[in-house]
């Protein structure tokens, strides 16, 4: 892949060197674009001689050669690390005053920003403004990550670590280039052989189904996380597409494996997924979200940017948590009145001395404003990870709810059926009734 890598003028500059080795080792042909300013933190050199190619920040330089315009139009990715608050300014105004932001300006590519700055420069209005017209563009803009800063203060507006951004660089490269889109009808288990019935309110629909848990980083090594496994997920999306649907899977955490036969994107954490899915409706405008993904509801408030260490007379550190947002309510919320896309939640219940499963499970369907509700009742020998399962799908429209139990995919098939009464022939959703 043709990768550009922009270079801000930061001091975290010195660590774009690291991501430009990770791209080239991996095979990936790497021009780096440095900013003028850039150049005091790293030289020119520096760059030249790890990507094997000249370096130039000036749309003057091989003027013969079309840079400003031709670079971009080659890019597959465009990543940008460290993106400066000026550098995201000039990107969201549109400028093209250096070769750098003129590549952003001639690019189809899918572009990613890794911004830098001090915690005062990151939460500025201006920034946070300029962030949300670039991610409204389409434009990744990856959350930095909290942690010491240069000199002695502290705060969100470190650099990501390199890893870090190659896997959303990648996964943002990988997202628009939409790989292996699923064979939609073919089998998912494997046998090559059509199962999908050509005649459900399913067919040629694009439905989106979440699986697996997400993952929130404490450090680079730790994180927090749950024990879905993925496969009640698994189960729906394989009935959706047996059913006609060209199902998109976005996928956490999971203990599965999952099927090549369908589109996948991967995620960590929720907010990556509330990224993943706000840009999935942008970009693709899907008929339908089945979110059986589990969200952490809570995120660590610090993510350490080294391993937390254990240290002798210490005590054991705090881990402070901050709520994460609640994603598919969030989806109804931008969703309106309208009911595009249909929207399908899961819970997981116990039922308390407060209340059964079911009064949980409904008060939850009113609460997210979602079109259903599949609930399973959990209890220790059952729900997570298990093959067998029981499930009761609730209706928003107040249509009597649908019970199955039994196997995994026989109650997802069920469900998908039931589910497919709020799909209407011409695709958009049912009126309620
Ligand atoms: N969900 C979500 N974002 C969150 C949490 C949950 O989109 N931050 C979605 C889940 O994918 C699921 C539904 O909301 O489809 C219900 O998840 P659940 O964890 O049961 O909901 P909570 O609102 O977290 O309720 P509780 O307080 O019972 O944990």
């Amino acid at each position: 892949m043709k990768i550009v890598l922009g270079v801000g003028g930061g001091i975290a500059a010195y660590k774009s060197a690291l991501l430009l080795r990770l791209f080239t080792e991996a095979g990936h042909d790497v021009r780096v674009i440095p900013t003028r300013a850039s150049l005091n933190f790293v030289g020119a050199a520096t760059w030249e001689a790890l990507s094997h190619h000249p370096v130039s920040h000036d749309v003057f330089d091989a003027v013969d050669e079309v840079q400003h315009v031709r670079v971009g139009q080659e890019a597959d990715l465009v990543v940008i690390a460290p993106a400066t608050a000026d550098l995201m300014a000039r990107i969201a105004a549109g400028r093209a005053d250096d070769l750098l932001t003129s590549t952003v300006l001639a690019t189809r590519a899918p572009v990613v920003l890794a911004p830098a700055m001090h915690t005062e420069m990151w939460e500025n209005p201006a920034t946070r403004a300029n962030v949300e017209t670039l991610r409204g563009r389409g434009i990744a803009v990856i959350e930095p990550a909290v942690g010491r800063l240069t000199g002695t203060d502290t705060g969100a507006g470190r650099l990501p670590d390199p890893e870090a951004i190659r896997d959303a660089a990648l996964a943002a490269a990988s997202e628009d280039l939409d790989p292996e889109p699923g064979e939609g009808s073919a089998a998912a288990d494997g046998t090559g052989a059509p199962l999908a019935d050509r005649n459900t309110p399913w067919t040629g629909r694009s439905v989106v189904v979440t699986l697996g848990g997400t993952r929130e980083p404490l450090d680079p090594v730790r994180y927090l996380g749950n024990r879905s496994s993925g496969k009640q997920g698994l189960a729906f999306a394989r009935a959706l597409a047996e059913q006609g649907a060209e199902v998109t899977v976005v996928a956490g955490a999971v203990e599965i494996p999952l099927d090549e036969s369908l589109r996948t994107l991967r995620i960590g954490t929720a907010r990556e997924l509330e990224e993943t899915l706000e840009r999935l409706v942008r970009k693709e405008r899907p008929d339908a979200i089945v979110m059986a993904a589990a969200v952490a509801d809570f995120r660590p408030a610090r993510t350490e940017a080294s391993k937390i260490k254990k240290r002798d007379g210490e005590d054991a550190p705090q881990i402070v948590l901050e709520r994460n947002p609640d994603v598919i309510a969030g989806l109804a919320e931008a969703r309106g009145e309208g009911r595009s896309p249909l929207l399908v939640a899961f819970a997981a219940e116990t039922g308390d001395e407060h209340g059964s499963v079911l009064e949980y499970a409904e008060s939850k369907l009113r609460r997210k404003r979602v079109d259903a509700l599949c609930v399973n009742e959990v209890g220790l020998a059952k729900g997570f990870g298990a093959d067998e399962n029981e499930l009761t799908v609730l209706f928003a429209d107040g249509a009597d709810p649908v019970h199955a139990s039994g196997p995994k995919d026989e109650v997802a098939r069920a469900a998908v059926t039931a589910l497919g009464r709020l799909v209407s022939a011409d695709g958009a959703p049912a009126p309620l009734s």
